[in-house]
């Protein structure tokens, strides 16, 4: 169970993605990389120490050099992983409304993107991952063995990050998520570097009325046939 394999999953933000790539991670012995951690890390470092979140000279050098760990979880408080930088515990601050309004913009930098980019082939070398982000099929594993694009309607999106807010006690307007995620889609879409859009060889998964499981299912159902028929060619070549 140790061969090689990279599964890439896209889409807009509050589509799933996370909690589907875990899964699927899971399922398939493999380790779950949600890119989306190191640009809201890079986010975060910028908000805090003051940075221009549209500078790029500046964010790209942190981009490239920051402290960042993402660990298995050290407190049972619902999260999937605890996530460090320079040693301090911030993950559910790379969660709050403030770093939803402002990741956008630290992204769209090229030399920020390069840098993250490099460090995700990286760590996808050799490995059996399953990555989750905005281009991870189209830029980051343009080779991956399987590309899924993952999208609800904006009203389901919203619907569900503020149960995800809820469940943490915090207070959500759905509204207000409505527009923050709508914003955030037409930031990540519209930009010139490494844009959010499906891969054209992308299976599209559209998860209004499905279940996590049914979810992790059918792409491992996707994940087996596309594997199966590779080794076929592979064998015929021979
Ligand atoms: O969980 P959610 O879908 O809301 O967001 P996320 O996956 O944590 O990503 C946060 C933000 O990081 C996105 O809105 C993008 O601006 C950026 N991002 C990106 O540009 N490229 C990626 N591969 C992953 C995230």
């Amino acid at each position: 169970m140790n061969a090689q394999l990279a599964i890439a999953i896209d889409g807009p933000a509050g589509a799933g993605k996370s909690v589907f790539g875990a899964a699927l991670a899971s399922a398939l012995q493999a380790i779950c990389i949600d890119s989306g951690i190191v640009y809201r890390a890079v986010t975060w470092i910028a908000i805090t120490r003051g940075l221009d979140p549209d500078h790029d000279a500046t964010l790209g050098p942190v981009a490239a050099s920051m402290n960042l760990q993402i660990i298995p979880p050290t407190v049972q408080d619902g999260r999937q992983f605890t996530i460090l930088i320079d040693g301090e515990d911030v993950t559910w601050e790379l969660r709050t409304p403030d770093i939803d309004r402002t990741v956008s913009r630290p992204s769209a930098l090229p030399g920020v993107r390069s840098a993250v980019t490099e460090q995700l082939r990286h760590l996808a070398r050799g490995a059996r991952v399953v990555m989750v982000g905005r281009d991870i099929g189209t830029v980051v594993l343009p080779d991956a063995d399987v590309k899924f694009y993952v999208t609800a309607t904006p009203e389901t999106r919203a619907r569900r990050r503020a149960d995800e807010l809820h469940a943490r006690g915090q207070e959500a307007v759905v509204a207000d998520i409505l527009r923050s995620i709508i914003e955030r889609d037409a930031r990540d879409s519209g930009r010139v570097t490494a844009p959010l859009r499906p891969a054209d060889d992308a299976i599209h998964l559209e998860t209004d009325n499905l279940t996590v499981d049914a979810e992790v299912a059918f792409a491992l159902d996707v994940v087996q046939r596309t594997l199966r028929s590779a080794n076929a060619l592979e064998t015929n070549d021979v």
